[in-house]
């Protein structure tokens, strides 16, 4: 069980905790003593995710429904919050997606939302929240990034790993500055994760012919990045194979890693029509 100044048990809000590595990480909240905030489009996942996290670990889940890449999500989804809530001690900025195809292929209203979704929306909940935190000494932020942040540019998808460089540094800096506070700040970086983001995004095809060791379940990816928030860990890798690529791509000339990038990329950037 967690240890916060509350008598009250500590409620994690988690964006996109309808799939994937979002619910992974409400479970190890909820296995650790937490009770939930979930957030994303779809009502009936999250009502299931609920009712399993009530029976396994005694656990509240208070269910929001709504679109971050609509103006003003946050704002209320907090409002709303905090009729069923008095407070946020932990924030899970998960929610996420790709957009195929190269940067002419999506018009700029595609580009915006996808923005406001991995980029404006962890930053405004952040900036939201965190008052709250450092008042009462006591907050835990994960920002789920990517591998993808930490190898050179390619093609296509071409806002995605420049979105996760983003939430990498930001956790960092963030980091440094909430650890007088009691506040945890850690940016989990995952490869290749079964999910649905390879069935929404319509790559699964493609992503289906890379090997299985370039794979990790939502469990271990959630598993190892709750244990990195609780070491306060700024950046977290999981996998060791993720590890290398990650340190493969420092060590290799740039000009080299963006060859790699662009002959591989392919493999796994589109599904051919
Ligand atoms: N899977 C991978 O290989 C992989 C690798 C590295 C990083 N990641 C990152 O991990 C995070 C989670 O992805 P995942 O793999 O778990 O994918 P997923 O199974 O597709 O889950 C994505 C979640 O985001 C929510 N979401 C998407 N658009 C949203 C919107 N406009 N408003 C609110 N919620 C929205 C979805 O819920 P609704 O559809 O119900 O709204 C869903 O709960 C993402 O940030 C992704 O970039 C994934």
């Amino acid at each position: 069980m967690v240890k916060n100044k509350n008598k009250k048990r500590p409620v994690c809000l988690v964006t996109g905790a309808s799939a994937g590595i979002g619910a992974a990480l409400a479970r190890e909240f909820a296995r650790a003593g937490w009770d939930l905030a979930l957030t994303a489009r779809r009502e009936q996942p999250m009502i299931e995710l609920a009712q399993e996290l009530k029976q396994a670990f005694g656990a509240t889940s208070h269910i929001i429904v709504a679109d971050l890449s609509k103006p003003g999500a946050c704002a209320d989804i907090l409002a709303r919050l905090v009729k069923k809530t008095t407070h946020i001690d932990g924030l899970v900025n998960n929610a996420g997606y790709g957009l195929t195809g190269n940067y002419t292929e999506n018009d700029w209203q595609a580009h915006k939302e996808f923005l406001t979704v991995m980029l404006e929306a962890p930053c405004e909940m952040t900036r939201l929240v965190l008052d709250d935190m450092v008042e009462r000494g006591f907050g835990r932020i994960i920002n789920v990034a990517s591998l993808a942040g930490h190898v050179p540019g390619s093609r296509g998808h071409t806002l995605y790993g420049a979105t996760k460089s983003f939430l990498i540094k930001f956790s960092q800096s963030l980091n440094l500055e909430m650890q007088e506070h009691g506040v945890k700040v850690s940016a989990l970086c995952p490869g290749f994760t079964y999910s649905e983001f390879h069935d929404v995004n319509q790559t699964r095809a493609a992503v289906d012919k890379l090997p299985s060791w370039m794979w990790m379940s939502a469990e271990e990816v959630a598993e190892s990045g709750f244990m990195a928030l609780s070491r306060n860990r700024a950046v977290h890798i999981p996998g060791t194979p993720n590890k290398m690529i990650a340190v493969l791509a420092r060590l290799i000339p740039e000009s080299w890693a963006l060859k790699l990038m662009s002959r591989n990329s392919e493999k796994f950037r589109k599904d051919k029509k």
